[in-house]
This record gives C-alpha cells, structure tokens and sequence, in this order.
C-alpha cells in the first residue's frame, strides 16, 4: 500500500515556464513501482522538498487518469519556490503526498459545474476540469471563469481557447488591467458570473482564489439562490507537515491541511475572511 507520509525521490521529465514567475514541472517517481500506486484526487496536494532547502505544499494539476506522470505548477514566491525554479529536467525533487482532501467530484456527478477562480487558484481546478472533460458524458454544462490581474498573468491561455471550443464548455476569462487585443471581459472575474443563467437544481460550484475574491463570488453565488452546500472552496494557508500534527494551517476547529484544503461553505463560513483566521 502505498503510504503518503513517506517521502519519495522524483524526477523532472518536463520543465515549462508558464509566465515569468510561474513555471510547471512534470514528475516521475524514481521508483516505478511507487508511480505505479500512486493515487490522488482533483484538489489533493503534495508536499515538494528540496534537500537542505525545505518543503512547500503543491496543488496537483494533472488529471488522476495520467498514471504516468504527475504535474505541479508553482508560482516563485520565496526562498524554496525560488530554488525550485531553478531546476532543470533530470533534477530531483522530495515527494510526500498526496494530501488533504479533494473536490466532491462523486456529487458533481449529473450537475452543471460552475468553476471560479483567481491568479493561481487556477491550479487546484485545473485537475477537475481536465476531470470532468475526460468523463464529459457524466456532467452537465462547465462554466469555466478565471480572473487575472494583467493579461500577462494568465496562463495556460491556449487550453482555455482550447477548452471553449468543446461543447457544453462555457470559458470566460476577465483581466483587470487588458491589453488592446484582449479578447474577453476586462474588470474583475465576479462580474462574469452575473452573466449565468444557472439551474438552481443541479449546479455545483468550485472556487480557488484570494479570500476577498470568494468572498464576492460566494455572495454573488448565494443571491442567485444557491444553497450554501452547493458551494465549494478550496483555502491555502501556511503549512509545515501537511497531515494534522503541526496546527499551522488551522482554520478554527478544522485544519486545511487534512479536513481540506477543499471545503464545502458551511464548513468554513464562519471563519472566511474574518481577521485573525
Ligand atoms: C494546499 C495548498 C496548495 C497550494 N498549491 C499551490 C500551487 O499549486 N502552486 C503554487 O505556486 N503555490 C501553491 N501553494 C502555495 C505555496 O505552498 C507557497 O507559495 C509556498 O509554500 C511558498 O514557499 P516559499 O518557501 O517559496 O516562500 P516563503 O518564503 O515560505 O513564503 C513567501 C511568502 O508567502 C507566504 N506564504 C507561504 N505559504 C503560504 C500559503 N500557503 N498561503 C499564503 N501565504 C503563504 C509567506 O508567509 C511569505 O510571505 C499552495 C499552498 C497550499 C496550502
Ligand atoms: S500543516 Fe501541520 S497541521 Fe496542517
């Protein structure tokens, strides 16, 4: 079996710089049997390390179904993403996971799936949507809405265009600040959702961005008339050993790195934005 709390050696098979801050790799784990066991679900994360530099927490953002290869994309924002950035193809990176728990993808089952993110929160739902258009005959409609501050910060721009060319796929991409040939909405990625016209019966929502964002798209989700269980986030907050023992990412009663970091609303709605959590 295959334990999550034992770290494994793996090695980069593909590098790709997204974005100047932002870059992918593709693992492998030096051990095939180890990437033969290997399981997670959309939303789950890996703690990646370093030796002699230290560990971070990263969404996995390829689909469960790729059994050959696990994808990370990492945005540099200190000291071990910055090394991180620096490795190449043939280099290897520290493997624990995976961790937390993943998006109700079993209760998607049959819905429309309203997917609302920011910045990087794309990554968390990037695994669900590549999910969900692997098994397409097991959903409803996907709306598809992302929102960046500059144009330049998106990525994954041509799977986006890709994507709303299926059918059943509805993309909207917002950029606060566009360039001229910016072809979607320029303001803020909440705005977008205004333009939905949803089945109250059967939509589930999926959202990953900074907390004021969720916050007004929860809001906004929640005036249309969904219920408070049809509304799904996933949370990030610092974290040391990613399974319970630490209390760093704690969140009130709940822990993000093991109750979450994907919650229903309810869950953590007393906690959301409020100061000091
Ligand atoms: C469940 C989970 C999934 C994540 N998935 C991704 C992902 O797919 N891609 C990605 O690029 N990043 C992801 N992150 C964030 C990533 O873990 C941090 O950016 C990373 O730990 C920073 O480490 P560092 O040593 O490079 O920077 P540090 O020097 O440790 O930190 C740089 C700054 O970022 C702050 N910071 C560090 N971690 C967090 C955090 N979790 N939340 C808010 N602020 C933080 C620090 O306080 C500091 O101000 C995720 C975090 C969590 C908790
Ligand atoms: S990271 Fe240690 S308890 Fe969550």
């Amino acid at each position: 079996m295959f334990d999550p709390h034992l770290p494994h050696s793996a090695v980069i098979d593909q590098r790709v710089q997204e974005s100047p801050g932002i870059f992918s790799l593709r693992l492998q784990y030096v051990d095939t049997h180890v990437q033969d066991i290997f399981e997670f679900q959309p939303g789950q994360f890996n703690m990646l390390s370093l030796f002699g530099v230290g560990e971070v927490p990263i969404s996995i953002v390829s689909d469960p179904d790729d059994s050959h290869f696990f994808d990370h994309t990492i945005r540099v924002a200190g000291r071990v993403t910055e090394a991180m950035s620096r490795l190449q193809p043939g280099d290897r990176v520290g493997i624990r996971g995976p961790f937390g728990r993943g998006w109700p993808m079993a209760q998607a089952e049959g819905q429309d799936v309203v997917v609302v993110t920011g910045g990087l929160g794309c990554a968390p739902l990037v695994s669900v949507i590549r999910y969900l258009l692997r098994r397409r005959d097991r959903f409803g409609d996907i709306h598809i809405m992302q929102g960046v501050k500059h144009e330049d910060d998106l990525i994954w721009r041509r799977q986006y265009e890709t994507w709303s060319r299926e059918h059943g796929i509805n993309v909207q991409l917002a950029a606060d600040v566009p360039g001229k040939a910016w072809p979607w909405q320029q303001g803020l990625v909440t705005e977008l959702i205004n333009t939905l016209d949803l089945n109250l019966e059967t939509t589930i929502s999926m959202l990953c961005g900074p907390e004021l964002m969720m916050l007004a798209a929860i809001a906004q989700l929640r005036d249309m008339g969904l219920a408070d269980q049809q509304i799904w986030l996933s949370m990030e907050r610092n974290m040391q050993c990613g399974f319970g023992q630490c209390g760093c990412c704690q969140v009130g009663p709940k822990f993000v790195c093991k109750d979450g970091p994907v919650f229903c609303y309810s869950e953590v709605a007393d906690f959301l934005g409020a100061k000091g959590f």
